[in-house]
């Protein structure tokens, strides 16, 4: 009782308060997105995501340079390829742009983990994430394209593959696929709490992968649910997951707190592009002091029990921390 408690005594000082943080950011445990296009001569900016580019394979390159100096340790890699058809082929062709892409990187030797993200939405005419068949997106054939696209990822030299397509059975379909063309050692992140989201729209019109009928309902998760999403990430876990992913992050910090109390597995959070973009037009907007918006944002992420987070802001805040 007061006045023996004061709870303000630990919080005279920068010193103190440094001393008593209970959740810390740290460079290494960002993973940066970036997009890929296929045609562009030069970096397009994206409009609904202020600072960020579809980058030219040489202007990626230059860019994960830029990240690996700042202390992140891995980017996530999204690829716009200049042609769709129905089931995607860009995704698993041997020169598709991500494939390119990762060669290009790989060259350099940097320290630099390069995750590719696995789904078909960006490289199919419909928009959709798999095949369809009857007007919906059919499960199983799916799992084919997925794993086609996952090997060819890694034959390129990707360090893990991130299915983000939300398919049933798809982590065993990808482990079985890499395991039997030798990658038994790459790693699986998988997306497996992945909700039918809004927050996704600024990367829809980045990726050019908005939906052509319809919507993502039949297959990515319904918002209210919160059991639904620990029964996802348990099937992953068990068909081989290997890190399993909450997205989006901010409307869904209970989530992250849910998964990271059920599981022993490393736990990342999709800080995603409608987060994003809410912060930079706030910013622009002159409502908002970005840069303490943003440190709040992740130490939120983290507080909640993520242990990676997927941010656009991974190299800025990087460069924050080292200072
Ligand atoms: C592909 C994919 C999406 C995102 C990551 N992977 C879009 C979607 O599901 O529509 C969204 C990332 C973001 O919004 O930053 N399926």
């Amino acid at each position: 009782m007061f006045p023996t408690h004061r709870p303000r005594r630990i919080r005279r000082t920068p010193l103190l308060r440094d001393l008593v943080r209970e959740t810390q950011l740290h460079p290494e445990d960002l993973i940066y997105p970036m997009f890929v296009q296929e045609t562009a001569p030069r970096p397009e900016p994206i409009n609904s995501m202020p600072g960020q580019m579809r980058h030219t394979v040489d202007s990626l390159v230059a860019e994960c340079e830029k990240t690996a100096e700042s202390g992140v340790r891995a980017i996530i890699l999204f690829g716009i390829p200049e042609k769709k058809d129905a089931v995607g082929t860009g995704a698993y062709a041997e020169d598709g742009i991500v494939q390119r892409a990762v060669r290009a990187i790989k060259e350099r030797k940097l320290p630099l983990l390069v995750i590719t993200d696995v789904c078909m939405c960006e490289y199919t005419s419909h928009g959709h994430c798999g095949e369809i068949k009857d007007g919906d997106v059919a499960n199983d054939p799916s799992l084919d394209l997925l794993s086609k696209t996952a090997v060819s990822q890694v034959q390129a030299g990707a360090d893990l593959v991130a299915p983000s397509d939300m398919m049933d059975g798809r982590v065993a379909a990808i482990r079985k696929s890499l395991d039997r063309e030798g990658f038994s050692d790459v790693a699986i992140l998988s997306y497996a709490a992945k909700y039918a989201s809004a927050f996704y729209g600024p990367f829809r019109e980045a990726a050019g992968s908005a939906p052509q009928f319809g919507d993502r309902q039949s297959y990515q998760m319904d918002p209210a649910n919160v059991r639904e999403a620990l029964k996802e990430v348990y099937t992953d876990i068990e068909e081989g997951a290997d890190m399993v992913m909450v997205k989006p992050a901010l409307a869904y910090l209970d989530v992250i707190r849910a998964v990271k109390e059920s599981t022993n597995i490393p736990v990342a959070a999709y800080n995603v592009s409608g987060e994003y973009a809410m912060i930079e037009f706030a910013a622009k907007a002159g409502a908002i002091d970005r840069e303490r918006i943003i440190r709040e944002v992740l130490t939120s992420i983290r507080r909640a029990g993520a242990d990676l987070i997927l941010t656009y802001h991974a190299v800025e805040v990087a460069g924050w921390l080292k200072q």
